[in-house]
């Protein structure tokens, strides 16, 4: 039996009829752009996620690179962020003008360390104006920190708002993997002063090509917000500052609205298929299953192990037609682009090490039980030495 990574085609099954009725009504209108829609659906999700605010924008990258902006990044500042993150949370920063610093993660939970947090900003930076920090060796002041809920996990989010608050840092969440994730009783996005999702189709909640959001309960921001998406301007040809061509198009927003109502209970049977996976691969001394910590729901966007061997592990589930993925195999303070950095290899060694052992197994709420066990079968054969 072959296995998937993702097969969306399933979850379009039980809700195309709806789809099309949605995009039906958005082609009859002929309105494309920043239309019933899409205001509907930031209503929605922001009812959704308890948040006051929420910002349809072009794609999550857009939300990113848009929220920093909102926030007050100055042009040469610094954003502290992880590592271990897809590219978009470390170009996002570089193209708001700033300059990305990285973070060592927590080995067990693939997320930002609060402690390593507070020991950069206590060892590697000094008080400086605005009350920011400073890093001695460049002089950058750092104005925001940048936590991603890797895989759907949330991040330590007090403890990380306590260090930040405590340094003047704003926190904005990178949720865009973690949509409906929760946090001691709360949703991520809604934790620090922003948060930013992706709507990119194989997100729990996606769309039908990009797609990004924006929450908060800062009015004050999301109306700038408002502003950036449309070039800066609330009156039209009228430009009170320079901003970007970046809203959730009413394709995207209609046939999200559909969606969404079905996403907790997705993200419920997601983690069902984990819980299978958990007990299908126990007592394989060579693997290591996620499991959230008390108090958090992981809503699983991806269920990513640690195995040893893992290259060849991945190379044995292909034989066997089971699809998997590395997410991610370069660390970003490793990549050629920010060379100019200034990181070396054994910079980060936790994230350096996650980079050499993550591999994420096929997960989507569909996921049949017959098809979770063919995987840990398949992952057992492997470490028992069977072809
Ligand atoms: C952690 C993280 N940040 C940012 C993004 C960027 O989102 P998008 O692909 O919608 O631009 C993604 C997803 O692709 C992501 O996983």
């Amino acid at each position: 039996m072959s296995v998937p990574v993702l097969d969306l085609t399933r979850q379009h099954a039980q809700i195309r009829e709806a789809v099309q009725r949605a995009l039906q009504d958005v082609f009859e209108t002929q309105h494309f752009i920043l239309g019933k829609h899409g205001k509907a659906l930031e209503e929605e999700a922001a009812a959704h996620l308890a948040a006051a605010r929420a910002v349809g924008v072009a794609s999550g990258t857009d939300a990113l690179l848009l929220g920093l902006r909102a926030l007050g990044l100055k042009q040469g500042e610094g954003v502290l962020t992880t590592s271990f993150t897809f590219f978009a949370t470390a170009g996002a920063i570089h193209n708001a003008g700033g300059r990305p610093f990285f973070a060592e993660i927590d080995p067990e939970t693939f997320n930002l360390s609060p402690a390593a947090v507070e020991r950069f900003l206590e060892e590697e930076c000094r008080p400086g104006p605005e009350g920011l920090p400073v890093h001695h060796a460049t002089g950058v002041p750092i104005r925001v920190l940048l936590p991603v809920h890797l895989y759907g996990l949330p991040a330590d989010m007090d403890a990380l708002n306590a260090v930040a608050s405590s340094h003047g840092l704003k926190v904005f969440e990178d949720a865009c993997q973690a949509y409906g994730a929760v946090y001691k009783g709360r949703r991520v996005g809604t934790l620090g002063h922003l948060g930013a999702f992706s709507f990119f189709p194989t997100k729990n909640w996606g769309g039908a090509g990009d797609g990004g959001l924006l929450t908060t309960d800062d009015a004050a921001l999301s109306d700038r917000l408002a502003l950036l998406r449309v070039h800066g301007s609330r009156e039209r040809y009228i430009h009170e500052e320079i901003g970007y061509n970046s809203r959730l198009d009413e394709v995207q927003a209609a046939v999200l609205r559909v969606k969404l109502p079905h996403v907790d209970g997705w993200n419920r049977r997601r983690a069902e298929v984990a819980e299978l996976y958990r007990r299908g691969l126990e007592g394989i001394p060579s693997v290591h299953a996620p499991k959230a910590p008390d108090g958090y729901t992981h809503i699983y966007h991806q269920f990513v192990i640690r195995a040893e061997r893992r290259d060849e592990l991945k190379a044995h589930l292909a034989d066997r037609q089971i699809g998997s993925m590395i997410y991610y195999p370069v660390p970003l303070h490793l990549q050629p682009c920010f060379r100019s950095l200034g990181y070396a290899e054994g910079a980060l060694p936790h994230t350096e090490r996650a980079a050499a052992e993550v591999l994420a197994l096929p997960i989507f709420a569909e996921l049949t039980q017959a098809e979770v066990q063919e995987v840990c079968e398949g992952i057992r054969s492997f470490y028992a030495g069977r072809r």
